[in-house]
């Protein structure tokens, strides 16, 4: 049997959904991580920065912006041991500037992906998954990385039958 694993990035408090700001305990790519476990099974793993990103949007906007600009590779709370056991890797993320939150690449570049699917699911504002499906084969140039999914930000707590459908 292949073991599924969906590694995700996502951060709630403040954010923009359709042009006004709302705070929220839980983000958008979490939502469609969690969904997607139910749905396949798979064992979630949350992509968490040692220093979190503020609740403050226009703070947290300066912060990605700045480790953006400087490639920076955020430190990470944990890492799974290996990801040998596992075949497929659903990746989940919120776009940010066309590409992934800098700690996404921290994950992807610590691991050796041989022989393994990753199946992105990106949320988002407007852009869809921008440029993001090449950098994760940049960042990841062993893995398989199949055909993602762009989900509204607003839609993902809804997205199931989306969701079903692409996987
Ligand atoms: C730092 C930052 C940069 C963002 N840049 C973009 C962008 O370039 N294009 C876009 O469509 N949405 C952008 N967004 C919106 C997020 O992609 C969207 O709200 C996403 O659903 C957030 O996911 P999360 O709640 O799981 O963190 C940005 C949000 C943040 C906080």
């Amino acid at each position: 049997m292949s073991k599924i694993l969906i590694a995700y990035y996502s951060r709630a408090g403040e954010n923009y959904f359709g042009g006004s700001m709302k705070f929220v305990d839980k983000g958008n790519t979490e939502y469609a991580a969690e969904i997607i476990a139910r749905l396949t099974g798979g064992e979630l793993f949350k992509i968490e920065q040692k220093t979190p990103y503020s609740d403050n949007y226009n703070e947290c906007i300066k912060q990605a912006k700045s480790d953006q600009k400087n490639n920076l590779r955020p430190e990470l709370v944990k890492y799974p041991d290996s990801i040998a056991e596992y075949d497929t890797i659903y990746l989940g993320y919120p776009n940010y500037w066309g590409t992934l939150p800098m700690a996404v690449f921290t994950f992807l570049e610590r691991y050796d992906f041989s022989g393994k699917v990753i199946r992105p699911f990106c949320t988002h504002e407007g852009s869809g998954l921008g440029g993001s499906i090449g950098d994760i084969c940049a960042a990841a140039p062993n893995a398989a990385v199949e055909r993602g999914i762009a989900i509204r930000g607003s839609d993902a707590p809804g997205s199931e039958k989306a969701l079903k459908q692409w996987i």
